[in-house]
């Protein structure tokens, strides 16, 4: 499975922080924000990325993620004009999803715990996948309605009335079919080529399969000033409490076995004296006695 990050927009609701850098670019506690979802799709098996971003911003994600071989992962990179909507990400990759099925994350949507994606990953065979989690504020997302089998029967892309709890975040699994349904696809009122409909497409044709997070999976937002500082301060809590990093996708990529533990020392060793640094000393030390024992 090919993963498509998608990380453009104007970040204008983080101004004037976005000036200097774009909003997938900010640091959540000790990290860039894009790492946690990049370490999702490395968790999940994920290998040949995409990331997509605007034509200023590109060049810092280059510098930040590079080939992305230092993980066992490879990285390109494609501009998106101007931010004709999410669903055009699957457009601007064509060329690079080929003939495979893909995968799109959204360079800001924070996920931690549970193994639901991984789990969905393996399990996928054809047609869509994407998630669904209670919210309290669904008129922000995208909605999905499940009947009284669970069976998911509407989707709605910021309903004014929603009709269900049920958010979807920003992590979609689609077949090689998505290319033939994006390209038939019209822009929406706002003038965005919209991954609702996407969705709803796969709903019609029955093919969409809508799985549940568990409350033991946080989604967070880091959109805004406060949002972008609360994901952070969870970060850190859980981080202190635990003695164990998220979103970071070094150790993602040794627990997948994208590197054998002597290119992770040596990944290891090629950074600067810090705390991360230090982190994945000890991670590596640990791995080197009692072998790995979970991802
Ligand atoms: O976070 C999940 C939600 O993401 C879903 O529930 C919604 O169905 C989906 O439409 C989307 O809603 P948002 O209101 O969060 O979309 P937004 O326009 O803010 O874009 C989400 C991210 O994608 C944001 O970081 C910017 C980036 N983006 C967006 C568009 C429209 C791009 O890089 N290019 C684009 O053209």
């Amino acid at each position: 499975m090919k993963g498509i990050i998608l990380a453009g927009g104007t970040g204008s609701r983080l101004y004037p922080l976005t000036q200097v850098a774009s909003k997938q670019l900010q640091p959540v506690y000790d990290k860039p924000m894009v790492y946690y979802p990049l370490t999702v799709l490395i968790a999940s098996g994920v290998r040949q990325f995409c990331l997509i971003s605007t034509p200023q911003d590109l060049p810092r994600f280059r510098q930040l993620l590079g080939d992305g071989s230092q993980w066992g992962t490879s990285i390109e990179y494609r501009e998106q004009q101007s931010p004709e909507g999410i669903a055009q990400a699957i457009l601007i990759a064509e060329s690079f999803v080929g003939k495979d099925p893909v995968t799109l994350i959204l360079g800001d949507n924070i996920f931690f715990g549970g193994d639901a994606f991984p789990r969905a990953f393996g399990e996928f065979q054809s047609g869509a996948t994407i998630f669904a989690y209670h919210v309290k504020d669904p008129e922000r997302y995208g909605v999905v309605e499940f009947d009284s089998e669970g069976k998911a029967v509407s989707l709605e892309e910021k309903p004014a009335h929603p009709r269900s709890n049920y958010a979807v975040p920003g992590v979609y699994l689609y077949d090689n079919d998505v290319l033939g349904i994006v390209r038939a696809m019209q822009p929406s009122p706002r003038g965005e080529l919209e991954i609702t409909d996407v969705n709803k497409e796969y709903l019609r044709r029955g093919t969409l399969r809508v799985q549940r997070l568990s409350r033991g999976t946080a989604w967070l937002d880091a959109g805004t000033s406060s949002s972008l500082h609360e994901a952070s301060a969870y970060v850190q809590t859980i981080e202190k409490r635990q003695g164990m990093k998220l979103g970071c996708p070094e150790e993602a990529a040794l627990y997948r076995g994208f590197l054998s533990h002597d290119q992770f020392e040596t990944l290891v060793n090629s950074m600067p004296q810090c705390e991360y640094r230090d982190y994945l000393a000890d991670l590596s030390a640990e791995v080197k006695r009692v072998g790995i024992k979970s991802a």
